[in-house]
């Protein structure tokens, strides 16, 4: 059947054959199209789901507290910069939005965000594992420390096992629900971070796979989104000036590194990445690891845009 699939002319007739409706096709292509957009605006917009975010008071984990609330959920926003993210959730002026204090390296600190999570809205349905911190800003394998390591580890990757640990203790019960992860395209790009953050991306990277093994039985989905640089807190954006516009030239010296030209990577295109990821639109996709890279980490264009003498 798939090799007699294959052979015709796609997508047209394998549609009309999976459909039953080899006659009048392009009646059945304009009768179904209409009906399918409109499907995909409602469910996006929609989503009333409850979602938690760590990392939420500052860049990528703020811009996905905010996404999130615009499309219907109601949002936990877990962190430890306590003021930030209650100033967040005031901000947003919704009673749909809340700030808990929570240090995702702490058992005792996640274990009380899922059960203070449940407790008010009943479920939970999205856990977004955002929060992280890198090393420093460049280092050799000969500057690196013991400490280094510790400090992306201790975040990092137990944060991120915590968190995915407790959320399916709430989720399995529930035979639903939904993990995410921010990792890095330094888990796809080799030189891009420090060794021992990368080794933490990567980490997370592997967790994730090996937890959509597991719990895709009960329902629950496990997926990362992996971001190129973003111009965050954690990028230096704090000791920025952003009226000097120090923000935009950072933003456009990456641009340029990258692949596609006239493209700025920003903290709300991966919280675009990751609502999709949360939303009932990727249903079917899970252990995937979306990297948000504009095609860096396998693009090598030198030999296409030059002729080789
Ligand atoms: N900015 C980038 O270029 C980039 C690229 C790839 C991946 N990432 C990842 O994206 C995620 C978000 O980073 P960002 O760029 O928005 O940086 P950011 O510094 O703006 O935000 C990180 C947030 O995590 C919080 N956090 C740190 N330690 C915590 C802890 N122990 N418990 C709870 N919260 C804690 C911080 O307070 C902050 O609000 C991180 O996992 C980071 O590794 C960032």
């Amino acid at each position: 059947m798939l090799i007699l699939l294959a052979q015709l002319d796609p997508p047209k007739k394998v549609f009309a054959i999976l459909t039953g409706k080899q006659d009048g096709l392009a009646e059945t292509l304009k009768q179904t199209t209409p009906k399918r957009q409109m499907a995909t605006k409602r469910e996006l917009t929609a989503m009333s789901k409850v979602a938690i975010i760590t990392g939420g008071a500052r860049g990528i984990g703020a811009s996905a507290v905010k996404l999130f609330h615009e499309n219907g959920a109601k949002v936990i926003v877990a962190d430890i910069q306590d003021a930030e993210g209650q100033a967040l959730a005031e901000k947003l002026r919704s009673k749909d939005v809340s700030y808990v204090h929570c240090d995702v390296s702490n058992e005792e600190d996640i274990r009380n965000l899922i059960d203070t999570t449940v407790a008010k809205h009943g479920k939970l349905d999205i856990m977004y594992n955002n929060a992280g911190v890198l090393d420093r800003a460049v280092g050799t394998i000969l500057d690196a420390t013991k400490a280094d390591l510790d400090l992306v580890m201790g975040v990092n990757v137990v944060g991120s096992f915590l968190g995915a640990k407790h959320a399916a203790r709430a989720m399995i019960p529930q035979g639903n629900g939904c993990i995410l992860f921010t990792a890095s395209a330094c888990a796809s790009i080799a030189g891009l971070g420090t060794h021992p953050y990368t080794a933490s991306k990567y980490a997370i990277v592997g967790l994730a796979k090996n937890l959509a093994a597991e719990v895709g039985r009960f329902g629950i989905r496990v997926n990362c989104v992996s971001p190129y640089a973003v111009v965050t807190h954690m990028a230096g954006r704090g000791d920025m000036d952003e009226a000097g516009g120090k923000v935009e030239e950072m933003e456009q010296q990456l641009s340029a590194l990258g692949n596609l030209k006239g493209h700025v990577l920003k903290a709300e295109d991966v919280a675009k990445a990751a609502l999709f990821l949360a939303s009932d639109e990727a249903h079917y996709v899970s252990g995937l690891n979306l990297v948000v890279d504009e095609s860096l980490s396998h693009a090598f264009a030198t030999f296409l845009n030059k002729k080789i003498q």
